[in-house]
């Protein structure tokens, strides 16, 4: 049987642990992972420019199907070449198929077969979001790694609507393959279940008998608790392929990436580098900075002394205190640049570990202050 289309390589497993190191390559150039994916729904991602993501590192940015049919639409992505061309981003793009958002729709009535109908929020049109419509969107973006459509619940839903939820996905599942048609384009499948092992077992069992390029743990980080989350994605990953990405959608904190490469995951998206950052909160090597706090009005020294980013480099936290207080954009701008610096230089130093065969110390030693406040 053929491998993953993104001719993925496993480089080194982790002693004592499942966390492991691998290579892929997209249409767009060679991904090495533990990875993190900044998120750019809008084709940006908040605050941020194109060069400075590179330069912190990204190698790859998720962007989000459901925004970009309401607005720009897919023609726009069609006349300008494709997102990388239309956004000037020459690494990767993976695009969410809208999964994620139909679940957060009012009202779940509106849920068929078919799809998910929604109205848009841009003009009130009534939009059929079908998992071939899913396709085609993404396909006009151009991504490198397509999502299929899924139905993602709250963790607290009942067994019978998790299940209903899992087998319309697997459907879906199938006839976004289908629409895939002769595309270039990867694409991933998601895994639902909600938190019952069985019903994670059945959604796996179904979809890795479908030529996927890559497998996601959907449905996670809506609800639950930290360690229903870290059990249910260890179970999750033991049941995916050694030789495909596996994708933990929509998590976390630095501690909850640490947690999941501890369980076999590659792949991370998340806002919360780039959100926390507009009211001033950044990530450092000694824990949780609040940067409007009074204490650094004073304070000559860099944002976090062990960080090579610009933003350390150059500016003091009394600058960035300034900057969050008065809310100014640059603020939300360069704390953003950090966090984000942040997260890749994390799943930098994760991968070094792993391929040198001393993860488990690493992990013991993050683990210990990757959250506590410092001052
Ligand atoms: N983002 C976070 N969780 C999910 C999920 O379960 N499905 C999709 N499509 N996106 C997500
Ligand atoms: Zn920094």
């Amino acid at each position: 049987m053929s491998s993953s289309r993104l001719d993925f390589k496993l480089q080194a497993r982790a002693t004592g642990s499942r966390a492991r190191a691998a290579t892929f390559r997209t249409l767009h150039g060679v991904i090495e992972t533990p990875l993190f994916m900044p998120v750019g729904t809008q084709a940006t991602v908040k605050a941020q420019t194109p060069e400075s993501l590179k330069a912190s590192g990204s190698q790859i940015l998720l962007a989000n199907t459901y925004h970009l049919l309401l607005r720009p639409g897919g023609e726009v992505f069609e006349r300008m070449g494709g997102i990388h061309k239309f956004m000037k981003w020459p690494g990767s793009v993976l695009t969410d198929s809208g999964g994620y958002q139909i679940f957060s729709l009012p009202n779940s009535r509106a849920m068929t077969e078919k799809g998910a109908v929604f109205q848009s929020y841009v003009d009130n049109r009534r939009i059929l979001l079908s998992p071939e419509l899913s396709i085609q969107m993404q396909r006009s973006i151009g991504s490198d790694i397509m999502m299929v459509l899924d139905q993602c619940i709250p963790s607290t839903a009942d067994e019978a609507a998790a299940r209903e939820a899992l087998q319309v996905t697997q459907r879906w599942a199938a006839r976004s393959l289908a629409a895939r048609e002769d595309s270039p384009q990867s694409m991933f499948a998601i895994v639902q279940g909600a938190l019952y092992p069985e019903l994670r077992k059945e959604s796996a069992a179904g979809l890795i008998e479908m030529p996927f390029d890559g497998f996601a743990i959907g449905g996670l980080a809506v609800g639950e608790e930290k360690h229903q989350r870290e059990d249910v994605c260890e179970l999750t990953a033991a049941l995916l392929p050694e030789d495909r990405p596996r994708y933990l959608m929509g998590v976390g904190t630095p501690l909850d990436l640490l947690e999941a490469v501890h369980r076999g995951v590659d792949m991370f998206d998340c806002i919360i580098p780039t959100q926390v950052a507009k009211r001033g909160t950044a990530f450092t090597s000694r824990g949780i900075v609040e940067l409007r706090r009074s204490v650094f009005k004073f304070a000559d020294t860099p944002l976090d002394a062990a960080c090579s980013c610009p933003v350390c480099v150059t500016h003091s936290r009394a600058y960035l205190h300034h900057l969050t207080k008065t809310q100014e954009t640059l603020g939300w701008t360069l704390v953003g640049q950090h966090n984000i610096h942040f997260y890749h230089q994390l799943m930098r130093e994760v991968r070094q570990s792993i391929l040198e065969d001393r993860f488990l110390p690493l992990y013991h030693e993050k683990r210990a202050f990757l959250h506590e406040e410092d001052t």
